[in-house]
Formats: structure tokens, sequence, C-alpha cells
């Protein structure tokens, strides 16, 4: 069974999940949201992105009400969903439930691992952080859940009192406060202007100007760009956090600045 995994991922997380996935599950494609290819939905599909502030992110909420909406579903037997989180996928289920169903199809199954919490601010993520444990036991939940999806498993979320109002009211407020921390960063002075900031950025809201990161508008407010600067050059409320994480097994870096140059040739 041919599968097509849309996956958002800032630091790397939901990237390696997807891999993960689609080496045990076969002819698979991987597409990195935001996207702007044409959405061709196989016969498994896979939804993939992290938890932020107990919601799915905009790039995927915005691909469901899209690009997902609008596509030829007529193929699609099995659709999948996955949440990588730093605790618990709190509304996550919930409101995707919802989101595919609005979009005129079901899950089948959704689930949630346990990684590096990249909440910059709300938790220490440091240079030295010992990821390896928590990559490991990551490591074995996926394989199993890579075994139920290939049995074609079926796992739906019990129904959660209030999930149509945080979707309506509480998932808009917590995307707004996120889309402002773009007005929070700034680079200080030993920042060495490689641009691997601006390059890793998935909705591409940083632009270099002065050999200095600017931050434009589209930031959702991932902390990628903090997280992958070799200098720890980037300031978050004017405060350096020291922060670093991006996953080391995952080869986002790349992904993106791939993506990221191939949009700066057009
Ligand atoms: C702004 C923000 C909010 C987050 N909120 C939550 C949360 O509510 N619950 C949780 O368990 N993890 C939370 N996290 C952690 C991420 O969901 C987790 O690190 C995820 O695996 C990152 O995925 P990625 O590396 O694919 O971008 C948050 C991370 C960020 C940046
Ligand atoms: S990643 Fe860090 S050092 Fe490189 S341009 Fe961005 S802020 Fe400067
Ligand atoms: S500017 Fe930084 S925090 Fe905002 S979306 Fe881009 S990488 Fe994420």
């Amino acid at each position: 069974m041919k599968t097509t995994i849309y996956v958002m991922s800032a630091t790397g997380n939901s990237l390696y999940a997807a891999q993960k996935l689609a080496q045990s599950l076969g002819e698979s494609e991987i597409v990195l949201l935001p996207s702007d290819k044409p959405v061709i939905l196989t016969e498994r599909v896979g939804i993939i992105g992290p938890v932020y502030d107990g919601f799915p992110s905009p790039p995927v909420v915005n691909f469901l009400r899209g690009p997902f909406r609008q596509a030829d579903k007529s193929q699609v037997k099995y659709l999948f969903c996955l949440h990588t989180c730093g605790k618990s996928p709190t509304f996550a289920p919930h409101i995707i439930e919802k989101l595919v169903t609005e979009a005129g199809c079901a899950p089948s199954y959704q689930n949630s691992v346990r990684m590096i919490d990249t909440h910059v601010g709300m938790v220490p993520i440091r240079a030295k952080l010992d990821w390896k444990p928590i990559l490991d036991k990551a490591d074995g939940k996926l394989a199993r859940i890579a075994t139920e999806i290939g049995e074609g498993a079926l796992r739906i979320p019990s129904r959660r009192p209030l999930a149509g109002f945080a979707l309506r009211f509480l998932m808009p407020k917590a995307h707004q406060t996120q889309g402002k921390t773009g007005k929070y960063l700034s680079a200080s002075d030993v920042c060495i202007s490689c641009g691997a900031c601006a390059q890793i950025c998935p909705t591409c809201a940083i632009t270099m100007e002065k050999k200095k990161p600017r931050f434009g508008a589209g930031c959702i407010g991932c902390f990628a760009c903090l997280l992958v600067c070799p200098k720890q050059a980037l300031l978050y409320q004017m405060r350096n956090w020291q922060a670093s994480y991006i996953n080391p097994r995952s080869h986002i870096e790349t992904y993106r600045s791939t993506l990221w140059k191939a949009n700066s040739t057009k």
C-alpha cells in the first residue's frame, strides 16, 4: 500500500517520526509542510506534527482546512495522525479528529510520542542535553505504532468535552500568541551572520538584512531559529536562554535549507 506522509516539523522530531514510520511501512513519500506541491492522496495517508500549547501547529491546521480539504480523497483507505510532544498531546487528537472530519474524511488511527520538549522559556533545553534516552524510548514507541499502522489498526481518541470550544476559541488565541514570538526575538552581537536561523524557519519568516536576521510576518513561534543557532546568539524577550536542540537523527536543517535555497532562486 502506497503511503504519503504530510509532516510539519520545526526542530526535526516530527520529521524523525515520519522517517521511522516510512522506513517500516515501505513505499512512502514524505512531504514537509507548509508545501506548495499539489496534494495527491494515496491509499494510506499520514499527518504528523508537533503539539503547540496543547493544539496542532498552524501549518497542519492550514493544510487540513485548505489543500487537504480540496484534494480528491477517493483513494484514501487509511488515514493516521501522529502528534509529537514534550509531555502530552492534550487537545491535539480531538482537534485533528474534527478538522479531518470537516474536510470530508475520518482518521482511522491517532497516537502520540514523547520527544524532546522544545518550548523555549517553559522548559530548559541545554546544549548538553542528554537526548539519547528520550529518543531511544521514542524509537520503541514508534516501532509499535508502525506495526499497528501496518496492520491497519483502528485507534480513535475518546470523546473530549469542550473540544469544539477549544477548536473555535482557544486554538485561535494560542496561535495568535505564538504568532507574536518573532516580535520578541533578536540577534545579539555574537551573531556570525551564518543564516542558519533563516534557512530552518518553516514559514520563511526570517530575512537576512545587513547581515543580521530580521523577523517578519508569518512566525509561528516554533523556536527552531533560536534552537539551531550555532552561537546561541538569538535572544527571546531580550534574554539568552542558552538553549540548543535540533533532533540529531532527522537532518531537518538539510531538508529546510534545500527548500530555502530552491525558494530563494525562484
Ligand atoms: C511553542 C511550543 C509549544 C509547545 N507546547 C507543547 C505542549 O502544549 N505540550 C507538549 O507536550 N509539548 C509542547 N511543545 C513541545 C513540542 O510539541 C515537541 O517538542 C515537538 O516534538 C516538536 O516537534 P518538531 O521537532 O517536529 O518541531 C511545544 C513546543 C513549542 C515550540
Ligand atoms: S543562526 Fe545565529 S549566528 Fe547564524 S545568522 Fe542566525 S542568529 Fe546569527
Ligand atoms: S521566526 Fe523563528 S520562531 Fe518564528 S517561525 Fe521562524 S523559526 Fe519559528
